[in-house]
């Protein structure tokens, strides 16, 4: 597999908290706070430069006035303190599908929460045998998960992933993210980001999924055909958004919802979602094995899938992995 990683240990993420939490940073409190002074210290401004940070200074000050789009393990990992998911990371520069790496590293034995980040995907996938647009200035990130839970899990492993991008996306102002089912993030009517989950179909991967989540972050020009449904998150915050911070954030929130699923409990998962969500109480057109389903969609479970009321009267529960939704 073609992969490229960016390791850890290469800067100095105490440092770059500081730099990153206040205004100016002051010599003094620097080397309270890092142990870094003189040289050293100058070594490490040198270094964050180098890997795109703009560091200003003034007088015995220093503030950070620019950071890249490209992810750093150290950074995220002091930025952590989450119980199961990103308690390992791994970030690389350029991969073919993160979903695809997350399976190798779940087949050599990864951890229940391990996540895998990249800064672009050449050959990024969709639910459905899709292709995903994946350029430098998204959020491409898969994570293994293992809930010790039977298969049934995947629903609510969608529905929490779907709450906690929107949730995280919603943090920014202008960005008013609603859930539409079964897997998208929408902002004023278009796509801007897709979850999807998939599950190990061989003896030793049983129980495992991959979780991938994809947002377009800073990609603001498309491919034609996908151009008047998608849209990116810059458009929305009118300026760039750094794809680090908005992985944190849905970490963090995925790591607390992923708690209530191991426990088994559904309910405020499945009320955020609701609440979050454009499709409950709408007309819906669902393709399942070449039939097609037409209702009002009534509820969600997060066990038993989306409930519509068909146009028989009969309600009907559908899981999200095999459907097409028709507009
Ligand atoms: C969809 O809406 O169809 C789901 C899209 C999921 C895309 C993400 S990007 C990270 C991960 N790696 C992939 O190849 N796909 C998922």
């Amino acid at each position: 597999m073609e992969r490229q990683e960016r390791k850890s240990g290469i800067l100095n993420a105490p440092l770059l908290s500081l730099l990153k939490a206040g205004e100016w940073a002051t010599e003094q409190e620097i080397a309270r706070s890092t142990g870094l002074a003189g040289l050293r210290l100058e070594r490490e401004l040198k270094s964050l430069r180098r890997f795109g940070f703009a560091i200003e200074s003034a007088g015995s000050g220093f503030r950070l006035a620019g950071a890249p789009d490209a992810f750093f393990p150290d950074e995220l990992t002091y930025a952590l303190d989450t119980a199961v998911i990103g308690r390992n990371i791994v970030v690389l520069e350029r991969v073919s599908s993160t979903n695809d790496a997350a399976w190798e590293l779940a087949g050599n034995g990864a951890a229940d929460g391990l996540v895998v980040l990249a800064e672009e995907q050449t050959h990024g996938r969709g639910r459905m045998g899709r292709s995903w647009f994946s350029p430098r200035g998204g959020l491409w990130m898969s994570i293994v998960l293992i809930p010790g839970q039977p298969a049934e899990r995947a629903t609510a492993i969608t529905m929490a992933a779907s709450v906690a991008v929107a949730r995280a996306i919603r943090t920014f102002p202008g960005c008013d993210a609603s859930i539409r089912w079964p897997n998208d993030i929408l902002i004023d009517g278009r796509k801007v980001a897709g979850v999807m989950v998939e599950t190990g179909s061989s003896r030793s991967l049983h129980g495992t999924f991959i979780l991938g989540i994809g947002v377009d972050v800073n990609c603001t020009e498309f491919p034609r055909e996908i151009e008047p449904l998608a849209t990116a998150l810059a458009v929305h915050a009118g300026g760039k958004i750094r794809p680090a911070d908005l992985a944190r954030l849905i970490i963090r929130f995925l790591d607390e919802l992923y708690s209530q699923i191991v426990r088994g409990e559904h309910a405020a998962i499945g009320d955020e979602w609701l609440a979050l969500s454009s499709t409950v109480g709408q007309r819906i057109t669902i393709m399942r094995n070449g039939r097609t389903y037409r209702g009002e969609v009534v509820d969600m479970d997060p066990v038993a899938g989306l409930m519509v009321r068909l146009d028989s009267g009969f309600v009907r529960a559908f899981k999200g992995e095999h459907v097409t939704v028709v507009k």
